[in-house]
């Protein structure tokens, strides 16, 4: 007889859940989450969380808004589908469009929309490679994206992650992708090295990268601005500075991955504003719909388009889109998402919450259990540690991140365990009140660890 409720017993009898341990699942089973509103959720047996984590990174305008309700509902009885294949077109596609070419920094002439950030990053890795091939410059081909970066999980989009447990068993990553140094100054810098001599180190390692490879084999970089699943990583002071050089030197297109951290995420609308990144394209998704459609888009250069354009005449269609590229309802609840975030100023005011999210957060930094906290904005993390004074990590099997989260959801919070490194990314309108009432379940979480790390005598000596 199995001691999981009824509906947590049928889930587990049919979904193949991802990005999950699945043995430790079928032991523990599911968390059946039932219904969500503003910044909360519940589960099947009437548990309020916060969620602290916007869904996955995604959720920013939070659950069960009237208004989009009302759109998606308009638009499936206007247009319920349409698509953009060959010469078909439809107004909320259009009108997106030339909306994001106005609000995103830079200089992008098209906008190519998916469903998600995956197909984003995989039609980014595409779109070099047919632009080379189009200018006639075939060789120019391998990517080069970091250790720990996450840019998704299709078969380019993984190969250009950088961790682990997205390549084991799947034979990837894919030949022509290098990763090179992750750019987390507090697990990687040398003793007593700056953030910027860290820094100059990174770029000058990606130069070497670059000319051991060859510089004409190599076409693009791809970043994420703060790496996400990764473990909110903020980049070190001057590295995209100096890493822009050097990109710029070799002819490398640079692909810069805002699907976290686009749309106010990081107390600017672009994080391309808060490190000043002039990327050669970028890709969106999660917030571009606060996902409550599927939505991603590739913003597109003109020198891209137009040699693509150009090389039509000579090799016909450009084979790449999706059935759904472009979905009415998911444009129709993007525009409705981008307007709000216009009109209620979601964006500045995030960027205040945000301040007061990182004063928050960074009150942690005396505690026992915490080695570094970050963050930029309304996103953050603590990095549990076992040796405060020298950073000393757990041994992972002892599961100090795991049990974390285990007492942040008995608390009352949902957030993200990666490693021992505990994520927040809030919806971005999350109230004053309800970030203090974020915080004191984290802390009290955090405090219910400490006590169990003494009794297991899991700290260092
Ligand atoms: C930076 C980044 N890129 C790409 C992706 C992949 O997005 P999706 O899960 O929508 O495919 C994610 C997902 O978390 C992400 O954080």
């Amino acid at each position: 007889m199995s001691s999981f409720s009824p509906m947590a017993t049928r889930d587990l009898a049919a979904v193949f859940h991802p990005m999950t341990q699945i043995s430790t699942l079928n032991e523990q089973g599911p968390m059946m989450i039932v219904r969500g509103e503003g910044i909360h959720v519940w589960d099947e047996a009437g548990n309020q969380y916060i969620d602290g984590l916007a869904g996955l990174w995604c959720a920013s305008l939070g659950y069960a808004n009237e208004e989009i309700a009302q759109v998606a509902y308009e638009q499936v009885k206007t247009l319920s589908y349409g698509h953009l294949f060959l010469d078909k077109s439809h107004t909320t596609a259009m009108e997106l469009a030339e909306k994001l070419k106005q609000m995103v920094p830079g200089d992008f002439s098209k906008v190519f929309f998916g469903l998600s950030g995956s197909d984003a990053n995989d039609t980014q890795i595409k779109l070099v490679r047919y632009y080379h091939n189009a200018i006639g410059r075939p060789r120019k081909k391998k990517i080069i994206a970091r250790q720990k970066a996450y840019h998704g999980i299709t078969f380019a989009a993984a190969s250009a992650t950088g961790l682990q447990p997205f390549h084991q068993g799947f034979d990837l990553p894919v030949e022509g992708f290098l990763h090179t140094d992750c750019p987390h100054h507090y697990r990687f810098a040398e003793p007593g090295e700056s953030e910027a001599e860290f820094a100059t180190r990174l770029a000058a390692s990606l130069e070497a990268m670059i000319l051991r490879e060859d510089p004409d084999t190599v076409a693009a970089f791809i970043a994420e601005p703060i790496m996400g699943a990764g473990g909110v990583l903020v980049p070190p002071e001057t590295y995209f500075e100096k890493v822009q050089a050097v990109l710029r030197k070799y002819d490398i297109l640079f692909i810069a991955d805002e699907v976290i951290t686009g749309f106010g995420r990081t107390g600017e609308p672009f994080a391309a504003q808060t490190f000043d990144l002039a990327p050669d394209t970028m890709s969106l998704a999660k917030a571009l719909t606060s996902a409550y459609m599927p939505l991603s888009a590739v913003m597109i250069p003109e020198f891209m388009y137009q040699a693509i354009a150009e090389i039509s005449k000579e090799w016909g269609i450009f084979g790449h889109g999706f059935t759904y590229t472009g979905h009415p309802v998911s444009t129709a609840v993007g525009l409705k998402v981008l307007e709000i975030y216009e009109r209620d100023d979601v964006f500045a005011k995030a960027a205040r919450l945000g301040e007061q999210f990182q004063t928050h957060i960074a009150r942690f930094a005396d505690h026992p259990l915490v080695g570094e906290v970050r963050g930029r904005g309304l996103i953050g993390a603590c990095e549990l540690v076992a040796n405060k004074q020298n950073g000393q990590a757990f041994d992972p099997a002892s599961g100090v991140g795991k049990y974390a989260l285990a007492r942040m959801k008995a608390n009352g919070l949902i957030c993200r365990a990666i490693g021992d490194s505990l994520a927040l990314c809030p919806p971005l309108i999350t109230s004053q009140d309800e970030l203090g009432e974020l915080f004191s379940r984290y802390g009290r979480a955090l405090d219910e660890t400490l006590e169990w790390v003494r009794r297991e005598g899991l700290l260092a000596a």
